[in-house]
């Protein structure tokens, strides 16, 4: 006989939350923790403010009668849904939980993950999700299927007002992995594979033989396919990433992401006056320019192995996050590539739904030229970084390092695209193409007839040099603003950001704009 007593109820209640709470059981949760991973607890508890958790769903349960799961009972239907504290700040969460039928998402299991999302929407709070799942619950059939598409639709509800990030940290295979797609930032760790068909599959169908991690492993959707954003060792450095990651950004479209006390001075850095290198043709890490720049040196790089010669990331100057773009002059000597635009183009979108200024350091010979490029659509890709940076109403600030040239001049924020302030260091040059290039287009003829072919197309260079390779025509047509000292470029970035702070740029009403994808 049942104890109907209140303290009899209160025992039954904690005894089953403790039952449920144990997920897929001992066992389970055993084998779970000898792959090296938290259980989908344990993540939640790693990534939120102590005592923060508020469970939504718990008892949830799934309403299949088929394939002998009328009697079982699924804990939590294989997800921990609910509200918690990062830092202090609302955020949305759901968990995947691996030990209960491998995480699979059924109808309920769905149902509850689109619920957490509404609450984001409602709050106005970010979602995180973290993936650990066997992907649709095979015994629910066409009900897990769409309880997939209700994810994805709130995924696409959610986009522009709250910030999504995805944890992989598990198997994340078939259609699962564009619920991830659909979100803002994925984190992947090292122990875990995402794939739209395994490489059984693609073995089958193409004859190809590869590997699960080569396939699908977070170094694979660094490197290759640009899915993901961070690689993660584990799932404590993921939920690690994903909290600094949070710090950076607004709870909301209509927020200012928080301002923290990271460092109040603005006084010159002597080293960012010797930080180029003498030689103009030589490659340098422009990631040192930032850190020389900005709060503590400290960079939060976003894709930092994809496309590595555009590195995009967060910082703050005097504590106020802002997102930086910057050709990297060590990889393809900072030329934008198809990759490269996408990789900025994505990111400054991200930037301007979120209220996050933007500041482009600008290092760049020139659009990439190849077959390769132009059959992949140099031209349709290129132009999501002109379309990117010209629809961003955010403060865009640029800072010319050294070369900028051509097309790549005008796309890289240039004031022509909207830029608020432009400042050009003593070494910019500022052209429609390098002094090399732009003699053998003019002065062919001449070259050609000169006794000393050599000496002459030598003499041309210099004197082509001598009239671009200085930003004092641009700033004389005010194409910069302000010609400035390296070590003063922190004190001027800070001012520039302090005067745009209530920058508002109206545009003409429209449904949205076609950017060319
Ligand atoms: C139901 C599942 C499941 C699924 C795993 N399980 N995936 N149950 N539906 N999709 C169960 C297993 O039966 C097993 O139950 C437990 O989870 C653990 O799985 P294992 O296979 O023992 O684990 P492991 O060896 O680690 O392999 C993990 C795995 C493998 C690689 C994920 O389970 C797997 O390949 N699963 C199927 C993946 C898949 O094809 N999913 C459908 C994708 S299509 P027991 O009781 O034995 O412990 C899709 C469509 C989405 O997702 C559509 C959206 C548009």
């Amino acid at each position: 006989m049942a104890d109907k007593s209140m303290q009899g109820l209160v025992d039954a209640l904690r005894a089953k939350r403790a039952q449920l709470e144990q997920g897929g059981g001992a066992e389970r949760l055993a084998k779970q923790k000898e792959q090296g991973k938290l259980t989908a607890r344990e993540r939640v508890a790693a990534l939120v403010d102590a005592e923060s958790f508020e469970e939504f769903g718990l008892f949830a349960q799934h309403r299949q009668s088929s394939f002998g799961m009328a009697d079982k009972e699924f804990p939590a239907d294989g997800v921990v849904t609910g509200a918690a504290a990062v830092d202090g700040r609302l955020i949305h969460l759901a968990s995947q939980d691996f030990t209960v039928l491998g995480g699979s998402a059924g109808e309920v299991h769905s149902l509850k993950v689109a619920d957490a999302m509404q609450r984001s929407l409602k709050t106005g709070s970010p979602f995180v999700f973290i993936n650990d799942s066997g992907g649709a619950r095979v015994q629910e059939g066409i009900d897990s299927l769409s309880g997939y598409g209700q994810v994805f639709y709130a995924n696409v509800l959610l986009s522009g007002v709250v910030p999504q990030i995805s944890l992989i940290c598990g198997p994340c295979a078939g259609g699962a992995s564009y619920s991830p797609a659909l979100t803002d930032f994925i984190i992947q760790t090292r122990k875990a594979q995402m794939f739209i068909t395994g490489p059984q599959v693609i073995k089958q169908v193409t004859g190809e033989d590869i590997s699960a991690e080569a396939l699908g492993g977070a170094d694979a959707h660094m490197a290759h396919s640009g899915v993901i954003h961070f690689v993660a060792e584990d799932d404590e450095e993921a939920v690690y990433v994903c909290r600094r990651l949070l710090s950076f950004l607004p709870s909301n479209n209509l927020d200012e992401a928080p301002r923290l006390p990271t460092d109040t001075s603005v006084d010159p850095n002597p080293q960012l006056n010797d930080v180029l290198p003498v030689d103009p043709k030589k490659g340098y890490d422009v990631r040192n320019v930032i850190s020389g720049i900005v709060d503590q040196g400290d960079l939060l790089e976003v894709q930092a192995g994809y496309a590595m010669n555009m590195v995009v990331g967060f910082a703050r100057i005097l504590g106020r996050s802002v997102g930086i773009i910057a050709n990297q002059p060590l990889v393809l000597a900072g030329a934008i590539d198809i990759n490269a635009a996408n990789k900025a183009a994505r990111f400054i979108r991200f930037c301007n739904a979120f209220n996050i200024p933007i500041i482009t350091f600008v290092d760049v010979p020139g659009y990439l030229p190849g077959v390769e490029q132009e059959y992949g659509g140099i031209i349709r890709n290129g132009a999501k970084l002109l379309f990117a940076y010209s629809a961003a109403s955010v403060p865009k600030i640029q800072v010319i390092l050294r070369k900028s040239y051509g097309g790549a001049h005008v796309a890289m924020c240039s004031k022509d695209l909207g830029a608020d302030s432009s400042f050009a260091w003593p070494t910019a040059e500022i052209a429609v193409m390098g002094a090399e290039g732009a003699v053998e287009i003019v002065f062919r003829k001449e070259m050609q007839n000169a006794t000393d072919k050599a000496a002459r197309r030598a003499e041309l260079i210099e004197q082509y040099r001598q009239a671009f390779a200085s930003p004092y025509i641009a700033a004389g047509r005010r194409l910069v603003d302000d010609i400035i000292e390296p070590a003063h470029t922190r004190r001027h970035l800070a001012q520039a950001l302090e005067y745009l702070q209530n920058k508002r740029d109206q545009r003409p009403p429209k449904k949205h704009g076609l950017i060319p994808l």
